[in-house]
């Protein structure tokens, strides 16, 4: 598996490259309108084509690049069927892996951060977007979330494969890269060791989060697999902006 690891600074994201030797397909997931270009010049220098963008889910703090991705490549979209995108060209969901040349994606449903959530395990890789963090976890508090749904979806799915299993989250907000199953298991403070539902219900009701600044323009435009909606203020411009774009005026 040819494989990267890329960074979107304005929301934290980590967007990652997948890519098969054998055909030179690569598929990115949960990339970022801002580094679109950055994401298809790593493509392009690897030798690959893009054939597929694939969502983890629908994202309230950025806007997706699959839309705007599609438009330049011709790159199919999977995202999570349940979720109903009607932008969506591949429906995703658990019991159907998805096939990049020699590489399978097998898609883990993992709702409590969104109800639409999807982890995705290729291999010794897991790509866990916001259900399970390096020592945390997405939050629970908007987008139909659920406390509970998520302790269930980290615990008695995640937890469950091989300890070896390398975790890469679809954020970190320290640099931090790569983690694994086993040490999820044994130190994430809300969720590893014995932690019952009712303590990381208890957590999870206590972190007091700010409202999410941007998620009443990302959601609508997620929805549309990332467009960016017109009346996106001045201060949230960086978010639709391209990464290297001189400021407007
Ligand atoms: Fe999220």
């Amino acid at each position: 598996m040819i494989f990267r690891q890329l960074f979107e600074p304005v929301s934290s994201t980590w967007t990652y490259l997948l890519g098969c030797e054998s055909t030179g397909q690569a598929m990115l997931i949960d990339p970022v309108l801002p580094a679109w270009q950055q994401n298809l010049s790593v493509i392009r220098e690897l030798g690959l084509e893009l054939a597929l963008t694939l969502d983890t889910h629908i994202h309230a703090d950025h806007i997706s690049a699959a839309a705007r991705l599609r438009r330049e490549t011709g790159c199919r979209i999977a995202h999570p069927a349940i979720d109903g995108l009607a932008c969506a060209d591949v429906p995703v969901e658990e019991g159907a892996p998805l096939a990049l040349g020699s590489l399978s994606i097998e898609p883990l449903f993992t709702p409590g951060h969104t109800d639409g959530h999807h982890a995705y395990r290729c291999a010794d890789r897991l790509f866990s977007g916001d259900a399970l963090l390096i020592d945390g976890c997405g939050r629970t508090d908007f987008q139909n979330g659920d406390p509970s749904a998520l302790y269930h979806s980290v615990r008695d799915k995640l937890f469950t494969l091989p300890d070896e299993t390398l975790v890469y989250p679809a954020h970190d907000y320290q640099g931090r890269r790569v983690s694994s199953i086993g040490q999820e298991k044994t130190r994430n403070p809300r969720l590893g060791g014995d932690r019952s539902l009712a303590e990381f219900e208890a957590i999870m009701a206590g972190l007091q989060l700010a409202y999410p600044r941007f998620i009443d323009f990302a959601v609508p435009g997620n929805r549309q697999c990332g467009v960016c909606p017109p009346d996106v203020p001045e201060n949230l411009a960086q978010y639709c902006a391209q990464i290297g774009d001189s400021p407007q005026g």
